[in-house]
């Protein structure tokens, strides 16, 4: 069974929606930032102190690892887009599923003290969707607007699970 991989960026729900599709579905849940910060013992701020690359490494490592896994729900960190490579290792055995929240949805209460990229302020957000828009369309394999609650969402990731797969 495929892998439900689930990208776009800082704030569109990832996280939240990968835990409850992973309820429905009865299936195991990744957090790829979760997993990089437990592997390598380093908080995500800790990592980009260090430098953005070394981040990106250390997330492409983890891209690699989780490359493997089959049968399991996976939110990605928002800039896994940035390498293609990771795209490629995602898709090898996974559905790639493009979350689009609308950016007047994110900016008035996205977490911005755990995300190095928005210490400035969630504006950054405006210029980070506009230089990774089309790699997120361009990586998908779904493109779902989340501009509903989140069982909405769900349900629609599920109808279009079922009819572009079965
Ligand atoms: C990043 C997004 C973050 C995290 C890191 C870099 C990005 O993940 O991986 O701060 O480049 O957009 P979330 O999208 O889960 O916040």
């Amino acid at each position: 069974m495929k892998n439900i991989v689930l990208i776009g960026i800082m704030g569109c729900g990832k996280t939240t929606i990968a835990k409850e599709l992973g309820k429905r579905l009865n299936k195991s849940v990744v957090d790829l930032d979760e997993y990089l910060v437990n592997k390598y013992h380093q908080s995500i701020n800790e990592m980009f102190e260090i430098s953005e690359a070394y981040f990106r490494d250390k997330e492409s490592a983890c891209c690699k690892d989780i490359a493997d896994y089959q049968n399991y729900i996976i939110s990605t960190g928002g800039g896994v887009v940035k390498r293609s490579h990771n795209i490629e290792l995602l898709k090898q055995n996974g559905i790639i599923i493009y979350l689009d929240r609308p950016l007047n949805h994110i900016v008035n209460d996205v977490e911005t003290s755990s995300r190095p990229l928005l210490k400035d302020g969630a504006q950054k957000l405006y210029e980070i969707h506009e230089q990774r828009h089309q790699l997120y369309l361009d990586a998908c394999d779904i493109h779902v607007i989340n501009d509903k609650n989140i069982e909405d969402i769900v349900n629609l990731i599920l109808k279009e699970i079922k009819s572009v797969y079965y």
